[in-house]
């Protein structure tokens, strides 16, 4: 598991057997979709870079990477010939898998002393900052902080990757797409501190 710093983790014990808990969830979803399991691990790679540039407090910054490798756990519970559709999803298919962040998040919420802040970020990573998102349509401040940073690398991660319906973008056209969404799915203030670390990658 990727935390700020391995050493210096402020994890408390409890909080680190939660977490072991989780990694090891991942592990099924690592055999289940391996292509999902490969995004999550680069999101909490990316995470780390910008908890690093945001000079965010250590169990802060640990609470974002943790969430952003976990963000799309609740993956693990969708059906296969759902999740691993290579066409475009049909209206039932697409209520399951915008299910994902309400699954994932209630089955952490099982974990005892897993930080609330972790568990935000898993149910709240794909609100937009419209309030036109999922699962509570939240909108702007009442999305969590570190919610709404993993939103935007997501959609980064996302964007640069190859799908089976579309190709990957170049990192230029994903940075455009992030300014022009931002202020309606991403937080306009959070969007170019965050390319601003991207382009050091
Ligand atoms: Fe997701």
């Amino acid at each position: 598991m990727i935390t700020s710093n391995a050493q210096t983790s402020f994890l408390s014990t409890n909080t680190l057997v939660s977490t072991l808990t989780a990694d090891k969830w991942m592990g099924f979803l690592r055999n289940k979709d391996l292509d999902t399991y490969q995004h999550c691990l680069r999101v909490a790679i990316l995470a780390k870079k910008v908890a690093t540039d945001f000079r965010l407090a250590p169990h802060v910054a640990d609470n974002l990477i943790i969430g952003c490798f976990l963000h799309d756990l609740g993956k693990m519970m969708i059906p296969n010939d759902v999740l691993l559709l290579k066409e475009s999803l049909d209206y039932k298919q697409w209520f399951l898998v915008r299910m994902h962040p309400q699954l994932g998040a209630e089955l952490l919420e099982h974990l005892p002393n897993l930080d609330k802040e972790i568990i935000e970020v898993v149910r709240y990573h794909h609100e937009r900052w419209d309030g036109n998102g999922y699962p509570d349509g939240l909108s702007r401040e009442q999305i969590p902080f570190l919610a709404r940073i993993c939103a935007i690398i997501d959609a980064f991660d996302c964007m640069i990757t190859n799908r089976p319906y579309r190709d990957a973008m170049s990192i230029e056209e994903a940075m455009k797409e992030l300014i022009s969404n931002s202020g309606t799915q991403f937080d306009s203030r959070l969007v170019p501190p965050i390319l601003n670390c991207l382009q050091k990658r």
